[in-house]
């Protein structure tokens, strides 16, 4: 039995260390080792050897199972090296090439007017202010000096959800809310931007867009602070030689009132379809606070006066990039989008 021992593993070694790759040291492996291998069947056969043999030919077997497995696991190592190698010489990574670039996104356009706006008014000392979309009739009109049945309701055809709960039509509601939130007659200087919901809809006019409503109020604050607020703000916005037009207005809420216009972007003044025509854009609507709305809202029109203003947003986007239909802004088009 000893001599078969012997000879099992000289075979067993040559096949071992003659394997030329990782398959054929497995065939070796189960043909010497595995379960039905050839040692294992010496192993069982010591059964049969007499009893004083078996302690001394199981320990010999023992050994030359374990010189065999550490044959294999040395040849193993040798072996799964030379694939690595192999591999890492064949295939190349080309580390100079560029990475592929991350796509960034950006802010929607309005989205960056809307922050223009706020920066300029927040470097003035102005806080932002919130309101709700869904606005009571109360504070959408009647804080505002116009009453159920007041005519100047009609200019903003509304969406009504009951009665008394409309969309906003504008953003004038957060001033009646921010002067009830405050202690009588003390100074504000706020604004207020957010959505507001018409029943409008051409080139100029969407059903949903944007203000910003602007509110100051303090003791003697006067009409040429509201011209002087406004001009540094639109020259900001459009550059030094904007031209900028105030014209007489009607809003219940102010008095006096005017709407201000800037010149047409499309056509420089000539006259197109975006400016109806008439060369100017009309961008926002402005006015020295109506004593009335100040009494309504707890203030003392004897005490402070005030102004207030209401831009639209989409126009301020149009005029400044140049876009002759504001519906491009809600049409999600990349093409467009990209651009900004
Ligand atoms: C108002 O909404 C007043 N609340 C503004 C105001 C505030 C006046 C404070 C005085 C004091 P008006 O309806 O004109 O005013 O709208 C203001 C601006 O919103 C317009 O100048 C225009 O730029 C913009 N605008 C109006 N309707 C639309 C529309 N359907 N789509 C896009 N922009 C619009
Ligand atoms: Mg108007």
């Amino acid at each position: 039995m000893e001599e078969t021992l012997q000879a099992l593993k000289q075979q067993a070694a040559e096949l071992i260390k003659g394997a030329d790759a990782l398959p054929k040291l497995q065939e070796a492996r189960v043909k010497y080792l595995g379960k039905k291998g050839e040692l294992t069947a010496l192993l069982k056969g010591l059964g049969k050897l007499a009893a004083e043999e078996r302690p001394r030919m199981g320990a010999l077997v023992n050994t030359v199972r374990q010189e065999l497995e550490a044959m294999i696991e040395d040849v193993q190592s040798k072996l799964e090296a030379e694939v690595l190698a192999a591999k890492l010489s064949t295939e190349k990574i080309d580390i100079t090439l560029p990475g592929r670039a991350a796509r960034q996104g950006h802010v929607h356009p309005l989205t960056a007017v809307n922050e223009m706006i706020e920066a300029f008014f927040m470097k003035m000392g102005y806080t932002v202010a919130e309101g709700p979309e869904i606005e009571s009739d109360h504070f959408n009109f009647e804080c505002l000096n116009l009453p159920a049945d007041h005519p100047a309701r009609d200019m903003q055809d509304s969406f009504y959800i009951t009665e008394n709960i409309l969309l906003r039509t504008h953003t004038s509601p957060v001033q009646a809310r921010t002067l009830q939130s405050q202690e009588p007659n003390s100074p504000v200087r706020m604004i207020a931007p957010g959505k507001v919901y018409r029943w409008d809809y051409d080139a100029t006019h969407s059903p949903v867009f944007h203000q910003v409503e602007g509110l100051v109020v303090d003791k003697g604050i006067t009409f040429s602070d509201l011209k002087g607020t406004l001009e540094l703000f639109l020259r900001h916005i459009f550059g030094e030689e904007t031209k900028v037009r105030f014209r007489t207005s009607f809003f219940p809420f102010t008095e006096p009132s005017a709407e201000v216009d800037i010149s047409c972007c499309m056509c420089h003044g000539e006259g197109c379809r975006v400016c109806s025509h008439t060369g100017w854009l009309e961008i926002l609507g402005c006015g020295m606070v109506h004593p009335e709305v100040l009494r309504i809202n707890g203030y003392d029109p004897n005490e402070v006066q005030g102004f207030a203003f209401g831009m639209g947003v989409e126009r301020i986007a149009m005029l400044l990039y140049g876009i002759g239909d504001l519906r491009l802004f809600y049409e999600d088009d990349v093409r467009f989008l990209k651009q900004f």
